[in-house]
């Protein structure tokens, strides 16, 4: 019989096996030399802690808040698109998992289950994301949609007003599903000879976005809405103007700027931006519980997971998927304790070390 994976990591081989290889590099890929996709990965390795000992840690408790939801872990499922080319339950299966998590699924425009369908599969605080096409009514509808069907949040991803050059794809000549949300909203027929997924995105989203267009989105919606993309203190601060909910420190797990830095490497500063007005999360490479330690440890308020998460659901489907945010959660409880961190709220700055402190 196979082994049980012991570790997050485990699950992309075997999702590899699993998948065709469009849908696998599809997944794995990162933009052009996939430089930051490696960076993303390296920035956690650059962080060494400075545990605490002698300190009670015979009860540990990981539970924290979002927005008001309680969650089990400060660990979030990211929005991934097409689940179902992982999985045929697609999104549901995920939805289930995460729910049955106790945590927050940020469910993907580009969906292959529909907001409506993932919102009938199970109970829990689900958020919406969502890119804003040239048809702006579409962001409109999609959006009262997801509030309609009990979304808490809506996710504005910022970082795609194109969508980045992701080499694997184009050599595969990716064909991606149509998009079930967009069903009776939107038909665009595309012949590329390369991505079409890349041809699809370039004749939809708006690249005119900018941050003038969030009084719009906020018209639009009485949910509270994060920016998904952010990697500078000075577009923090202007998130933060503008009125958003919430900054999302992202670089899209690697996808779309090629040499934009690890996200890990730049949280620090976002968080001092932002100086406790908005909650920070955090992506980008977190394969580990002590990632998601280093991760508060540094400011943000809660950890998203990509990747692992869609090798999960290639690998196991809705089982797969829990195994992996319950290891990074069993991981996350035992580094507290290692650490000297009963509560999430203990975790503090002092507690890790960047490489730059430890040359000084
Ligand atoms: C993504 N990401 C993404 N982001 C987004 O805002 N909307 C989307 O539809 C998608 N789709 C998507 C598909 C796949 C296959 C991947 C790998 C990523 C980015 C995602 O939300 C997140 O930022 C990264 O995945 C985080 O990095 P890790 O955890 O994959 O290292």
């Amino acid at each position: 019989m196979e082994q049980e994976p012991v570790k997050v990591e485990e699950f992309e081989e075997l999702a590899r096996r699993a998948l065709p290889k469009m849908y696998y590099d599809y997944f794995r890929g990162g933009a052009e030399d996939q430089f930051t996709l490696k960076e993303n990965i390296r920035a956690f390795q650059r962080i060494t802690f400075q545990p605490r000992i002698l300190v009670d840690v015979s009860s540990i408790n990981t539970s924290t808040s979002l927005l008001g939801h309680m969650i089990e872990a400060p660990i979030l499922v990211a929005p991934t698109g097409m689940h179902r080319l992982a999985h045929p339950e697609g999104e549901v299966a995920t939805a289930r998992a995460a729910a049955s998590c106790n945590t927050i699924m940020v469910l993907s425009f580009t969906s292959n289950c529909t907001i409506e369908e993932v919102a009938a599969s199970c109970d829990a605080v689900r958020f919406f994301q969502l890119y804003v096409y040239k048809r702006r009514d579409i962001a409109a509808e999609l959006v009262k949609r997801a509030e309609r069907h009990g979304y808490k949040a809506v996710v504005v991803t910022g970082d795609a007003p194109k969508l980045g050059r992701r080499e694997a794809d184009i050599k595969n000549k990716m064909v991606a599903p149509r998009l079930r949300n967009l069903e009776g909203l939107l038909s665009v027929e595309v012949e590329s000879g390369g991505s079409n997924l890349q041809a699809f995105a370039s004749q939809t989203h708006d690249d005119s976005l900018s941050w003038k267009d969030m009084a719009w989105l906020k018209s639009i919606t009485s949910l509270p809405i994060l920016i998904k993309g952010v990697l500078t203190a000075e577009d923090a601060r202007k998130a933060v103007e503008v009125g958003l909910n919430g900054v999302i420190v992202s670089n899209h797990g690697a996808r779309q700027l090629d040499y934009a830095p690890a996200s890990l490497s730049v949280l620090e500063e976002v968080v001092e931006a932002v100086a406790g007005s908005v909650p920070v999360l955090f992506d980008g490479g977190i394969r580990r519980g002590t990632d998601v330690f280093k991760a508060l440890a540094l400011g943000a308020k809660a950890v998203m997971v990509g990747r692992p998460v869609v090798f999960g659901l290639a690998a196991k489907g809705e089982q797969g998927v829990r195994r992996v945010v319950e290891i990074l959660k069993d991981e996350l409880e035992l580094t507290m304790a290692l650490a000297g961190c009963p509560t999430i709220d203990a975790i503090s700055r002092s507690h890790v070390r960047t490489e730059q402190e430890r040359l000084r």
